[in-house]
C-alpha cells in the first residue's frame, strides 16, 4: 500500500501524463491548421504515448491497492506562431515532467519505496529519450530556419512517426 504523500504525487503525475496528451493534442492541432501534416502526425503519436504513460500509473496505482483518481488539469497553451515554438514548447514541457519524476522518485527513495523506484526507472529512461528526440528536432529546425523547402522535408520524415508502445512509447 502506497503512504499518503507517495499516492497523491503519482496521481498527481498521472493527471499531468493526461495533461501531456492534451498539450501534445494542441499542438498537433495548430500544425494540421497549417497543413503541416508531418508534424501534425508526429504530434499526435506522442499525444497517444502520453496517454500510455498516464494508463502506466493508472494501472500502478491500483495494482498497489490504492485507488488513482482521475481528475483535470489546466487547459492546454492553444496560441503558437511557427514549428519552431511548437518544439520549443514541447521540449520545455519534457524537462518539467523530467523534474516531476525526478522528485517523484526523491520521495520513492526516501521512503524506501523500492517498488514505486523501480517502476519510476522505466519513466527515468523515457524521459531520457523524449528529451533527447525534441533537442534533435528542435536544433534541426534552429538550423533550417526560414528554408521552407527544408522544412518540408522535416515534415515528411514526421509523418512516418507511428504510436509503438512496445519498443518503449
Ligand atoms: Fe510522459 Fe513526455 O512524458
Amino acid at each position: 500500500m502506497l503512504n499518503d504523500e507517495l499516492l497523491a504525487k503519482l496521481n498527481d503525475q498521472m493527471n499531468y501524463e493526461f495533461y501531456s496528451s492534451q498539450v501534445y493534442l494542441s499542438l498537433a492541432s495548430y500544425c494540421a491548421s497549417e497543413s503541416w501534416d508531418g508534424f501534425a502526425n508526429f504530434f499526435t503519436v506522442q499525444a497517444e504515448e502520453e496517454k500510455f504513460h498516464g494508463m502506466k500509473m493508472f494501472h500502478f496505482i491500483n495494482d498497489m491497492g490504492s485507488r488513482a483518481l482521475v481528475t483535470g488539469m489546466k487547459d492546454p497553451e492553444t496560441d503558437f506562431r511557427s514549428i519552431l515554438e511548437t518544439f520549443e514548447t514541447a521540449y520545455a514541457h519534457e524537462k518539467e515532467v523530467t523534474r516531476r519524476i525526478y522528485e517523484l522518485s526523491d520521495i520513492a527513495l526516501g521512503q524506501r519505496e523500492h517498488a514505486t523506484l523501480q517502476f519510476l526507472n522505466w519513466f527515468i529512461s523515457e524521459q531520457v529519450e523524449e528529451e533527447a528526440t525534441f533537442d534533435n528536432i528542435l536544433q534541426r529546425l534552429k538550423r533550417i530556419g526560414n528554408d521552407s523547402q527544408t522544412l518540408f522535408i522535416l515534415d515528411a520524415e514526421m509523418a512516418k512517426r507511428t504510436f509503438a508502445p512496445e519498443a518503449g512509447a
